[in-house]
C-alpha cells in the first residue's frame, strides 16, 4: 500500500535514532519515496550518510544548503508528503510541535505538513510520564497527530517502563494499515486455517503437513481491510498480532467444526482454509498405548465432518462460502465437485503439481473457481500476495 507514496521521515536527537535506518529500509522496500528529515541533535546518534544511502535522497537538515546556499522549502516538502512520520520524537521536538516553536527544519516542515502526521515517541520513562510530555501529545493528538504510543521495555537509561519507541516493523505496519482502502469495514469474516490433530492416545495423534500460513495471511489481509475476522486455527507454530483477529485455537476437526459453527451466523464471509483431518481414531486411548502390552495395534477410523459442507447447508442468503483445494491430478474437476458437494460459492485450488505451491513454502500458485465454472488462473506468488487476490475476488464478485 505504500508503493508510490512521498513520505517524509523524521528523525530527532534520541537513543532510538539508530532503529530509524531500518524503518526507512522497510519504507523503501516496499516501494515508498522517502525523504529524510532530521534535527540537529539527530545527527549526533545517526549520521546522514547512512540515511541519504538507505533513501536514496540527500537527508535534509538545514534551512539552507552550507556549499550552495540552496534554500530546503518546508513548504513544498510539506505540500509533496502523503505522510509524515517522526520516529523518534523526542520530548523536546513533541513540546516544539505542540507549541508550534519553529525553530528547526523538522519542526517547520511539521507545521507545514498537510498531510497525516505520525508520531512516534521516545523518551526515557519519567520523561514520558512527565505531566508536561502527557499534556503536549494530548495537544498532538488534539490536532490530529497519530501517536504511536512507544512500548515497555528495558530503556537506554537500563531503567525498565514505558518509553522504548516502537519497533520499526509495527511503525511500518501502522503506516501500512493507514493506506490499505478498508473495503471489508464492517464484515464479519471467518477463517479456518492449519492442520487439525486427531487424538490416539494422550502422546500421539493423526495430522498433516499444514503449516496455516495461507490461512493466517488471509485472516491478516482480510482484518488490514477493516474486516472483524474469527480465526479458527489447528495447532500451528506461527503467530498472528492484529486488533481485529480474534483467534481461537481448536485441535480435532470436531473442536473445529464447533468453534466454526458458532462464528458461522454472525459471519459475512468463510473462508475455508484449514487441512482437516479426513479421518480420527474412532476412540483415543485414555493412556498411553505400550508397546510390549500388545501386538500391533490396530487404528479403527471413523470420517470426521465435513466443515465447509456443514456451513453450506446452513448458509444463509448473502453469506459467502469459500474453500480450498489441494489437488494432485484432475485439479479442475476435482474442486468443482467439492464446489457442488460443499455448497460453496467459490473454490482456491492449488495444484502440488506446481513448483512453490502448496504446505509450508511461503509461496503459492492459485486458480480461483466460481460455481458458475469461471476459472481465475493467477501467477506464483508469496501467500500475503495470494491472500490479497484472494480477498479481492471475494469484495469484487460479491
Ligand atoms: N474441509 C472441511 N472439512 C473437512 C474436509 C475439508 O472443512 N473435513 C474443507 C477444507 O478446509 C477445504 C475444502 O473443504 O476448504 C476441501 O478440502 P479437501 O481436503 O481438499 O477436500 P476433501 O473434502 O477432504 O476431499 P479429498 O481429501 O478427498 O480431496
Amino acid at each position: 500500500m505504500l508503493k508510490g507514496k512521498h513520505i517524509i521521515l523524521g528523525i530527532c536527537g534520541g537513543i532510538a535514532a539508530y532503529k530509524s535506518a531500518t524503518l526507512l529500509r522497510l519504507l523503501v522496500k516496499a516501494g515508498a519515496e522517502v525523504q529524510v528529515v532530521i534535527t540537529p541533535a539527530g545527527k549526533e546518534f545517526i549520521t546522514p550518510v547512512t540515511l541519504s544511502a538507505l533513501s536514496g535522497k540527500p537527508v535534509v537538515s538545514e534551512f539552507f544548503s552550507a556549499n550552495t546556499g540552496e534554500w530546503h522549502s518546508h513548504v513544498d516538502l510539506g505540500l509533496w508528503a502523503d505522510a509524515m512520520v517522526i520516529a523518534p520524537a523526542t520530548a523536546s521536538s513533541i513540546a516544539k510541535m505542540a507549541h508550534g516553536v519553529a525553530d528547526n527544519m523538522l519542526i517547520t516542515t511539521y507545521l507545514s505538513a498537510k498531510a497525516p502526521v505520525f508520531v512516534a515517541p521516545a523518551m526515557d520513562l519519567d520523561m514520558m510520564a512527565h505531566p508536561s510530555t502527557v499534556a503536549n501529545l494530548e495537544l498532538l493528538r488534539s490536532y490530529g497527530c497519530h501517536i504511536i504510543e512507544p512500548a515497555e521495555g528495558e530503556l537506554a537509561s537500563h531503567l525498565v517502563g514505558k518509553g522504548r519507541m516502537e519497533e520499526p516493523e509495527k511503525i511500518f505496519d501502522v503506516l501500512d494499515d493507514f493506506f490499505t482502502p478498508k473495503d471489508l469495514a464492517g464484515r464479519r469474516v471467518l477463517i479456518t486455517a492449519g492442520p487439525t490433530r486427531e487424538r490416539i492416545d494422550p502422546v500421539r495423534y493423526i495430522s498433516n503437513y499444514s503449516s496455516g500460513k495461507m490461512g493466517y495471511a488471509i485472516a491478516l489481509e482480510a482484518a488490514r481491510r477493516g474486516a472483524d475476522v474469527t480465526l479458527v486455527s489447528g495447532p500451528v507454530s506461527i503467530g498472528i498480532d492484529h486488533p481485529r483477529v480474534r483467534v481461537v485455537s481448536v485441535e480435532s476437526a470436531r473442536e473445529m467444526l464447533d468453534a466454526s459453527m458458532a462464528a458461522w451466523p454472525e459471519s459475512d464471509v468463510a473462508v475455508m482454509c484449514a487441512a482437516v483431518a479426513d479421518y480420527a481414531p474412532a476412540s483415543a486411548a485414555d493412556s498411553k498405548i505400550k508397546r510390549e502390552h500388545q501386538d500391533v495395534p490396530v487404528l479403527h477410523l471413523v470420517k470426521n465432518p465435513d466443515i465447509a459442507a456443514t456451513l453450506g447447508q446452513c448458509k444463509r442468503p448473502g453469506q459467502i462460502l469459500v474453500g480450498f483445494a489441494l489437488e494432485t491430478d484432475h485439479e479442475i474437476d476435482n474442486a468443482a465437485e467439492k464446489i457442488r458437494r460443499k455448497g460453496l460459492d467459490a473454490i482456491v485450488l492449488n495444484s502440488l503439481r506446481d513448483a512453490g505451491a502448496g504446505f509450508g513454502v511461503d509461496t503459492n500458485k492459485v486458480t480461483i473457481i466460481a460455481a458458475d465454472g469461471t476459472s481465475t488462473p493467477y501467477p506464483l506468488k508469496p501467500k500475503a500476495a495470494v491472500a490479497a487476490d484472494i480477498i479481492d475476488y471475494i469484495t469484487t464478485k460479491n
